[in-house]
């Protein structure tokens, strides 16, 4: 496995690969590696004959009261997980590299970031969009893999990519979840103990908001009523709960046809965020 650090290498050992005929697959992460990320890897994996993934903990994406400093870091811990895992190169940009003195270009998409956490992180997804499409042009993939998790950050992702012509297909995969449904994540760490039993209220919010609009319930407030109770019952400090449309992201009142639930609750210190569709 090669650990490459510098762009124009990146862009090099790409071209190779390409000039050879072989697809590439790329996961972009920022480390910290967990079984969520890795089924991304196996994804990547089974749809090309090069797999790239990179670590990059983004400065951009986080606002200034985030927890940039404290965002868990394991490079050696990383790397031996995707050697495991048969990657064949791993990207490590520095800092410098990705924003040098003066750096001053975004990429930026106009609408999804006015929904869910794009209100409550502002700036958080020109960081992201930004950051990927310096990783796409970097990596230059055929397939980029994104977790399902990030339910948004998926949309908005898809969104620059056919906006931009990239000749990229992104794909999706569904959020992996530890035996008690709380969704994997790197900041699932910082939870103490009891606000570890206490999150598992997350899913339970979620199926039960599946499990009312099954049963025939068709009224978004009621619904969202219902998540916010369950959640607050387990001490959960609500940020947001929202029944959405899955491509709009745009708040339902009726639920017909197609309706996604998205959430970001604190537990502690630590935000967490889920979602899942509840029909259509
Ligand atoms: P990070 O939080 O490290 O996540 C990297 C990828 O793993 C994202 O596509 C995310 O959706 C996916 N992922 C995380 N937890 C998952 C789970 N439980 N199941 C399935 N997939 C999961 O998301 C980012 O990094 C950054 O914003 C990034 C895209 C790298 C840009 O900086």
């Amino acid at each position: 496995m090669e650990i490459i650090r510098d762009p124009a290498e990146m862009q090099q050992r790409a071209l190779t690969w390409k000039k050879a005929g072989l697809s590439l697959g790329f996961v972009p992460t920022m480390g910290y590696l967990h079984e969520g990320h890795l089924r991304l890897v196996d994804e990547a994996r089974g749809r090309c004959r090069r797999t790239v993934v990179s670590l990059f903990v983004n400065p951009m994406q986080f606002g200034p009261s985030e927890d940039l400093d404290r965002y868990p870091r394991d490079e050696a811990g990383d790397l031996a997980k995707l050697e495991q895992r048969g990657v064949d190169a791993v990207f490590i940009p520095s800092q410098e590299a990705m924003y040098p003195e003066g750096f001053e270009t975004i990429v930026e998409t106009l609408n999804l970031p006015n929904h869910l956490c794009g209100v409550r992180r502002k700036g958080h997804f020109r960081g992201v969009t930004t950051v990927v499409l310096k990783l796409f042009l970097c990596v230059t993939p055929d397939v980029a893999v994104f977790g399902e998790k990030d339910y948004q950050q998926f949309l908005v992702i898809r969104r620059m990519t056919a906006d931009l012509n990239l000749p990229i297909e992104v794909v999706g995969v569904p959020t992996i979840r530890e035996s008690d449904g709380l969704a994997l994540s790197s900041r699932n760490v910082f939870l103490s103990p009891e606000d570890r039993l206490r999150s598992t209220a997350i899913y339970r919010a979620l199926v039960t908001a599946r499990d009312m609009v099954r049963r025939g319930e068709t009224d978004a407030v009621t619904v969202r009523n219902e998540m916010l109770r369950i959640l607050e019952a387990a001490q959960g400090r609500v940020d947001y709960v929202a029944v959405v449309h899955p491509q709009s992201l745009v708040e339902l009142e009726v639920i017909q046809g197609q309706a996604h639930a998205a959430l970001a609750v604190f537990f502690g210190s630590t935000r967490l965020i889920d979602n899942m569709r509840l029909i259509g």
